[in-house]
């Protein structure tokens, strides 16, 4: 362990450990914007400078490792100026059309420029340099006029989805994310997983389904029905209805990653074709033999009338035409118990080794 001071608090960290993180483990937050704990320290915008001890000139803590005796400051009205300092630069080439919620934007970006007391609409760009939602991706907004260069989107593509998608293009201030070589984000292999959205810190990239939604009322951690990796998200909610998705940090198997079903398909849960009840066929529910054309109506019934049918109709096909003439197909929606619930029920109440598992495709 390396033993340094930082802000007069005694600290202890790995061999290795950057000052950003050792200063962490001791409940000290340093701001920045190009780092996340998830991804490769770049040390880009900048906005992480301390002042070590005996060093002429700040330093980046996102890529600064710490040493033995260290001695540092992290928020001296010298460095909270030139942070002010930082932030009015990025600030210079970012571009928001509705100039008078740019100030007000829940982005990690926004919350130091309020916390640094910086005036946005003075700092501002006067105008636009990109086109807004400059790609045809169904699911990721692009508006590179919020584009601080950080690179995160970059990083997130391809260290946590591993597509490559994006890439930096040109050089100083037309310096931009690009996917691939220049095409758009399909072309360039993309997945519509939303790494991209998750990781940026200004809105450049953001979601497609819920931009004008505005910020939720409340979070509601849960699990993805999706499939059998169960990975956690936040439901966003606003007046009882769903919002969008996003990633919860803690998430215990997937951190901030999910895959396109899990963060953009949620627009069933509140969709008027939604079945919310089971219905039964009313010849069924009857007792009558199957029409001659069709089907008949559907008719909703009770979760208990619906089983009691499906299982007696299910008991008559095996009883009159053999076990084998029932196959299951269960599903990754399904708990590991309940799939093996339904291997019992397959092998044993039916009697077929006719069982398989969505998971498989
Ligand atoms: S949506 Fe996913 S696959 Fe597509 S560019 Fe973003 S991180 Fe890469
Ligand atoms: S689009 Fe977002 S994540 Fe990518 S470089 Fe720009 S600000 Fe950073
Ligand atoms: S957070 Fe350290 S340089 Fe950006």
């Amino acid at each position: 362990m390396v033993r340094l001071t930082i802000n007069n608090i005694p600290v202890e960290a790995p061999e290795g450990t950057t000052v950003l993180r050792a200063a962490e483990r001791a409940g000290i937050t340093i701001p920045t914007l190009c780092d996340h704990p998830d991804l490769t320290p770049f040390g880009g915008c900048r906005l992480c400078i301390v002042q070590v001890k005996g060093a002429r000139l700040p330093a980046t803590a996102c890529t600064l490792p710490v040493s033995e005796g260290m001695v540092v400051e992290t928020e001296t009205p010298a460095l909270i100026q030139s942070r002010r300092t930082i932030l009015e630069l990025l600030l210079s080439t970012y571009y928001d059309a509705d100039q008078a919620q740019a100030a007000l934007a829940d982005t990690e970006l926004m919350r130091w420029v309020r916390k640094y007391e910086i005036d946005v609409s003075a700092a501002m760009a006067r105008e636009p340099r990109y086109p807004v939602d400059s790609d045809p991706n169904p699911f990721v907004h692009v508006d590179l006029n919020k584009c601080i260069q950080c690179t995160r989107c970059v990083r997130a593509c391809a260290e946590i989805q591993g597509r490559f998608v994006w890439g930096m293009a040109e050089r100083g201030y037309n310096t931009h994310p690009v996917p691939g070589a220049g095409t758009d984000m399909l072309d360039a292999r993309c997945e519509s997983c939303g790494a991209c959205v998750a990781y940026c810190p200004t809105g450049a990239l953001d979601n497609k389904m819920s931009l004008h939604a505005g910020a939720p009322d409340r979070l509601v951690t849960t699990t993805c029905t999706y499939c059998g990796v169960g990975c956690t998200l936040d439901l966003n909610v606003k007046d009882g209805r769903v919002i969008r998705v996003t990633s919860n940090p803690n998430g215990a198997v997937n951190g901030m990653h999910l895959c396109v079903k899990g963060r953009y398909g949620y627009d069933f849960i509140h969709h008027p074709d939604r079945l919310t009840r089971p219905r039964v066929r009313r010849y069924l529910l009857e007792g009558q033999p199957r029409p001659a054309e069709g089907r008949g109506e559907w008719v909703e019934v009770d979760w208990d009338t619906a089983l009691a049918i499906a299982a007696e109709k299910l008991r008559q096909t095996r009883d009159t035409h053999g076990p084998d003439s029932v196959g299951v197909l269960t599903s990754a929606k399904c708990l590991n118990e309940e799939n093996y619930l339904m291997n019992k029920f397959a092998r044993q109440v039916i009697g077929t080794n006719t069982i398989d598992h969505c998971a498989r495709l």
